[in-house]
C-alpha cells in the first residue's frame, strides 16, 4: 500500500461529494414506490450522465485498494478510538463539515440525511433503537475529516481475505487488487472456515465497521448488524456469500433489509423540524448513549 501522500488528490477523492456514491446506489436499487408514481426504469438507468464516471473511477479505486491487510492496518489504527473525543451532538455538527460547497445540488447535509432517516423509521413506529441506529448509521463518514479518502469510507462494503462475489458492484476491478491472484486470498473461503459466521470476516474498510464498534456496547444485536452491514450489498440485496454466513447471521439478514429502505428513500424535499424534534432526541439519545462517544 503506497503511503497517502504518493496518491494525487483525484486518487484519493474522485466523487465532488460522498452523496454521488449514495446517489449510485440509489440508481442501482430504486425505491419500487418511486417508480411506480413518478419515473421510469429507464430514466434511472442513464449511466450516460457525468457522476457515472467519477463513481466508476471511485470503484476502481476502492476495489484496487481495499486488501486484506489494507483492512488489517485500519482497524489497527482507527479501532483504537484515540482521536477524538466528543458528545453526540459535537459529532453531529463535526460531521455536517463534510457538506461540499462546490456541489449546490447536494440539498441536504449529513445530519439531515441521519434525521430524516430516523424520523422515516419512527414515523413507522419501529421501535426507539432502530430511531437511534438511523440517527448515528453514517457517523462512521467522520473518517473523511480525519484524511481519509473517499474510497475507504463510502462505498458498498464487500468481505476480504476471500475471493470477491461477481454480485459487487463493478466486479472487474477486483483484477488490480493485489488479493485477486494471491494463493489464499483469491479462494472461496479464503481465510476464513466455511459458515463460519459474519463476525469472523473481515469487511472492506469504511464508515459501516468504523460506527459499529463505536456503539457496539450500546444498542441491540440487531441495530448492530444495521450498523456494521448497512453498506453491504452484495449480501443484503444480492443474496451473495451464503457460504461464509451462520444462522445468526440469517436471522438477522431481516432486520439489515428492513433498515435499508431508510437510508436509501428516505430524502423528503421538506427538511424535519429540528426545534421541535430536539427533545425527543436529546431524550433517545441519553437513554441509550454514554454523555461523550470516542472516535
Ligand atoms: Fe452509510
Ligand atoms: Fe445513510
Amino acid at each position: 500500500m503506497a503511503a497517502p501522500g504518493k496518491f494525487t488528490e483525484k486518487e484519493i477523492n474522485p466523487l465532488v461529494s460522498l452523496d454521488e456514491w449514495e446517489e449510485d446506489v440509489l440508481q442501482r436499487y430504486p425505491d419500487p414506490d418511486t417508480i411506480a408514481k413518478e419515473k421510469s426504469k429507464e430514466e434511472y438507468r442513464n449511466y450516460d450522465e457525468p457522476s457515472r464516471d467519477t463513481v466508476r473511477e471511485f470503484y476502481r479505486l476502492n476495489h484496487t485498494h481495499q486488501t486484506y491487510e489494507f483492512v488489517q492496518q485500519k482497524r489497527k489504527d482507527f479501532l483504537q478510538f484515540n482521536r477524538k473525543e466528543m458528545t453526540v451532538w459535537d459529532a453531529f455538527n463535526f460531521l455536517n463539515q463534510l457538506v461540499d460547497d462546490s456541489d449546490p445540488d447536494t440539498d441536504l447535509d449529513q445530519f439531515q440525511h441521519l434525521l430524516q432517516a430516523s424520523e422515516a423509521i419512527r414515523a413507522d413506529r419501529h421501535p426507539d433503537w432502530m430511531v437511534l441506529t438511523g440517527l448515528m448509521h453514517d457517523m462512521g463518514k467522520v473518517l473523511c475529516l480525519f484524511g481519509e479518502p473517499q474510497w475507504a469510507v463510502v462505498g458498498d462494503t464487500f468481505p476480504v481475505g476471500c475471493a470477491y462475489s461477481d454480485k459487487i458492484v463493478y466486479p472487474e476491478f477486483f483484477k488490480h487488487n493485489a488479493d485477486y491472484s494471491d494463493p489464499v486470498y483469491s479462494t472461496k473461503y479464503g481465510v476464513y472456515a466455511p459458515n463460519c459466521g459474519l463476525r469472523n470476516v473481515s469487511m472492506s474498510w469504511g464508515h459501516d465497521e468504523y460506527v459499529y464498534q463505536m456503539l457496539k456496547d450500546y444498542l441491540p444485536e440487531p441495530g448492530l448488524y444495521m450498523l456494521r452491514y448497512h453498506s453491504f450489498y452484495a449480501w443484503h440485496r444480492e443474496g451473495s456469500y451464503d457460504h461464509l454466513l451462520d444462522d445468526h447471521d440469517r436471522e438477522m439478514l431481516k432486520w439489515v433489509k428492513l433498515f435499508n429502505p431508510y437510508d436509501l428513500y428516505s430524502k423528503c424535499p421538506t427538511p424535519p423540524d429540528w426545534k421541535q424534534l430536539r427533545p425527543y432526541y436529546e431524550d433517545l439519545v441519553a437513554k441509550y448513549l454514554p454523555s461523550t462517544i470516542k472516535f
